[in-house]
């Protein structure tokens, strides 16, 4: 490559190294993180304020400005994130436009173009009621930065099935105590459960324990079926806490930090990976912060499960001697190849993030990815 077309990557890639979250460790990109992120909770607050009269009226003028500052900021980063696409290690090979209008499909980017939407609107439809519900969306944009909220829309996708069946099973259970209802009580109360949507309203709030209080049963069998729903209610409604909590606290253990693909793809030995078994990767990986000086693995425990350096430094010492690891290396893999215990003690020479493979996964996915099989042994049988 020369010298001149060189030289624009440079700062390209700079500026994608500090956009990416996935640096946690780089100061400028906690700075950034820091900035934008007290930037979103400023901008959601404001907007939350403005639509309070008495607030709007004395600091109107104050909250619009901010408002607008932070729009414009918010612009600067979609448009550099943008900007810094083709340095994405997946998005790399489609070139530079290819790789951009693959970037903006991707579900934080979309997030980030609705959070400058409400900007839009204000310029189309300066009166339109619909202004600061679509400020709120901003909110949104804190995904980046918490394992939790990403987590969350993982946990809703992966599990959609079940969620759906629960939609059903509440839809039924509506239906059937609406209809009950309505067939007991429709002729004494026409005018609250005489058809049925009424009726179906009725069942709702009842299932829902939101009021309902308004229309009291008056027959013994109508009081039955009330009864009757306000327990089926509970248990409509017990099935997806249950579902998403399970999921969620499940995975919320396993991420001290959001692991994205970029941090997955940038680990060497998984650089030459597709961008599917990438993505089951950040799915299988657990995430995991370790203080300076902790021990991570001890020689002669048994391994269950194999690290990857994030970011930071270990110190690996064996009877050969100490090895130094950083960012990009891994350790751990000996112990699960051999079945035999640990065959070093590995320190944390720093604060270090380490992505971590468990023993079931690591081996499923060298059996399915004999190449990266083939140079994880490689690896091993050199330290040996
Ligand atoms: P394992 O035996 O499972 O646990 C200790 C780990 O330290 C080991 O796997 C290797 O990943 C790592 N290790 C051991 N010896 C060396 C070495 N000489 N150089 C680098 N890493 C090593």
């Amino acid at each position: 490559m020369d010298a001149k077309s060189d030289s624009p990557v440079i700062p390209r890639q700079r500026a994608f190294q500090i956009l990416e979250h996935g640096r946690r460790r780089e100061p400028a990109s906690r700075v950034v993180d820091w900035l934008l992120v007290g930037l979103i909770v400023g901008n959601v607050a404001a907007a939350i304020a403005q639509t309070v009269p008495d607030i709007a009226e004395r600091h109107g003028a104050g909250l619009q400005l901010f408002d607008r500052l932070s729009v414009l900021v918010f612009a600067i980063e979609y448009v550099v994130r943008l900007w810094t696409a083709p340095e994405h290690p997946l998005l790399r090979q489609y070139g530079a436009l290819g790789a951009r209008l693959r970037f903006a499909a991707t579900p934080l980017m979309i997030i980030d173009a609705l959070a400058l939407l409400p900007l839009l609107l204000e310029l189309l439809f300066p009166a339109s009621a619909l202004i600061p519900l679509t400020r709120l969306v901003r909110f949104l944009k804190l995904a980046r930065y918490s394992p939790a909220l990403a987590t969350l829309g993982r946990l809703i996708a992966s599990e959609r099935r079940a969620l759906l069946a629960c939609v059903i099973i509440f839809t039924g259970v509506l239906l059937a105590a609406a209809a009950a209802m309505h067939a007991v009580e429709g002729a004494i109360q026409p005018d609250r459960l005489g058809d049925m949507p009424k009726a179906m309203w009725w069942a709702a709030s009842m299932l829902a324990k939101i009021g309902g209080d308004e229309v009291r049963p008056l027959t013994p069998l109508g009081r039955i079926i009330a009864a009757i729903t306000v327990m089926l209610g509970i248990g409509c409604f017990a099935l997806p806490v249950a579902i998403i909590g399970r999921g969620f606290y499940e995975q919320i253990r396993r991420r001290d930090f959001v692991v994205t693909f970029a941090m997955v793809a940038r680990v060497p030995l998984f650089a030459r990976l597709d961008a599917a078994s990438i993505a089951d990767l950040v799915g299988m990986l657990k995430a995991r912060t370790v203080p300076t000086g902790t021990t991570i693995i001890r020689k002669g425990e048994r391994g269950n499960a194999m690290y990857l350096i994030a970011s930071g430094g270990v110190e690996v010492e064996s009877a050969a001697g100490t090895v130094r690891l950083g960012e990009g290396d891994f350790f751990g893999e000996m112990a699960l190849l051999s079945r035999e215990p640990r065959s070093a003690t590995v320190t944390a020479l720093r604060a270090t993030d380490l992505l971590v493979l468990d023993a079931d996964d690591f081996l499923r996915l060298l059996d399915r990815l004999p190449d990266l099989g083939a140079r994880v042994r490689a690896v091993a049988r050199e330290r040996t």
